[in-house]
C-alpha cells in the first residue's frame, strides 16, 4: 500500500530541510525522485544522498515563480522518467516585517515563492498527470500559520492561507481526472527560511503552544508524505490538509 515503484517524483524545494527530507521518503518507497531548488549544490547533494542509500534521484535547476523554467523542469523530467505521478510544492521563504514597515517588494517576493509557485507547477505538472490519464498526487506544504495567522509572519501567513486555498480549488478542479490535491500543515521544524523567526521569546510560545513541547523532526513528515503520494493508501483522499504538528493545532487554554 505505502510502496511508489514504477512512479516518478518532483519535488520543488526539494534542497530544502523539509523538502530533502520529504525527497528521501519518496526514493525509500521506491519511487524516481527530481529535486528541484534554485541552488544546484544542495540540489545535487540531496540526489547523492539518495542514490547512496540505494534510491534513483536527479537534480533540476530552477526558480519556481517562474512558469518556463518549471516547463523545462517537466521536459526534463519526462526524458529521466516517462511522466510524472507526484508533485511536492516545498519552495518557501518567510519575514517578520512589522506590518506598517512592509514594503510591495518584499510582499510580492514571499507571495511569489510561496503561492505564485504552487500555481505555476500546479499548472505545468498537473496538466501532465491530467493529460497521462491515470491520475496523480499534489502535496502542497501549507502551515500552522495559514489559518488563524500567526504573530509577526504577515504576508507569509496570508499566502499559507492561499496554499488552503489553491489545495481545495484543485481539489475539486482535478477530480474528475483522479489527480488528488492535498496539503500537509507542518507545525514547527528549525529550518533555513525560519531560523531568522526563532528568537528565544518566541520558541517559548511555540513550545507552550504544542502539546508535544518539541520542535518536529523532518523524518516525522516522511509517512505522511508517502501516504499522500500512494494512489492505493489515500486513493479516497482529496482536498484535505493534514496536520503534523505535536498538537499545535489542538491546543487552547
Ligand atoms: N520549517 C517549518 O517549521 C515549516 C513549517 C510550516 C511550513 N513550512 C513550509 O515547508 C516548506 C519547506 O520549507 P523549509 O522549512 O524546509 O525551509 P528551507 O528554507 O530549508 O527550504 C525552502 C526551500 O525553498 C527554496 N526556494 C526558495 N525560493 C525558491 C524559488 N524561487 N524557486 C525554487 N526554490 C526556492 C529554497 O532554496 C529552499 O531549498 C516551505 O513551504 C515552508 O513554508 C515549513
Amino acid at each position: 500500500m505505502f510502496e511508489l515503484h514504477n512512479t516518478v517524483s518532483v519535488v520543488i524545494g526539494g534542497n530544502g530541510v523539509l523538502g530533502s527530507a520529504m525527497s528521501a521518503a519518496l526514493a525509500e518507497a521506491g519511487s524516481k525522485v527530481a529535486i528541484v531548488g534554485r541552488d544546484m549544490e544542495k540540489a545535487r547533494v540531496v540526489c547523492e544522498q539518495i542514490e547512496r542509500n540505494g534510491g534513483k534521484a536527479m537534480a533540476l535547476k530552477a526558480d519556481a515563480t517562474q512558469k518556463a523554467e518549471l516547463q523545462s523542469v517537466l521536459n526534463e523530467v519526462l526524458q529521466w522518467g516517462g511522466r510524472v505521478d507526484t508533485l511536492v510544492n516545498a519552495s518557501g521563504t518567510n519575514s517578520a516585517t512589522p506590518f506598517f514597515d512592509l514594503e510591495m517588494d518584499e510582499w510580492d517576493r514571499i507571495m511569489d515563492v510561496n503561492l505564485k509557485s504552487v500555481v505555476l507547477a500546479s499548472q505545468v505538472f498537473g496538466k501532465q498527470m491530467i493529460e497521462q490519464g491515470n491520475g496523480g498526487s499534489i502535496i502542497n506544504i501549507s502551515s500552522v500559520s495559514s489559518a488563524p495567522p500567526l504573530s509577526r509572519v504577515f504576508t507569509y501567513s496570508v499566502s499559507k492561507a492561499g496554499v488552503n486555498s489553491v489545495t481545495q480549488y484543485l481539489a475539486r478542479e482535478f477530480a474528475p481526472s483522479k489527480v488528488r490535491v492535498n496539503a500537509i500543515i507542518p507545525g514547527f521544524f528549525p529550518a533555513e527560511q525560519n531560523k531568522k523567526i526563532l528568537s528565544p521569546d518566541r520558541v517559548e510560545s511555540i513550545m507552550k503552544h504544542t502539546p508535544m513541547n518539541r520542535f518536529g523532526d523532518p523524518e516525522e513528515l516522511k509517512g505522511t508524505i508517502v501516504y499522500l503520494a500512494s494512489a492505493k493508501a489515500s486513493s479516497f483522499v482529496t482536498g484535505a490538509m493534514i496536520r503534523v504538528d505535536g498538537g499545535f493545532g489542538a491546543m487552547t487554554i
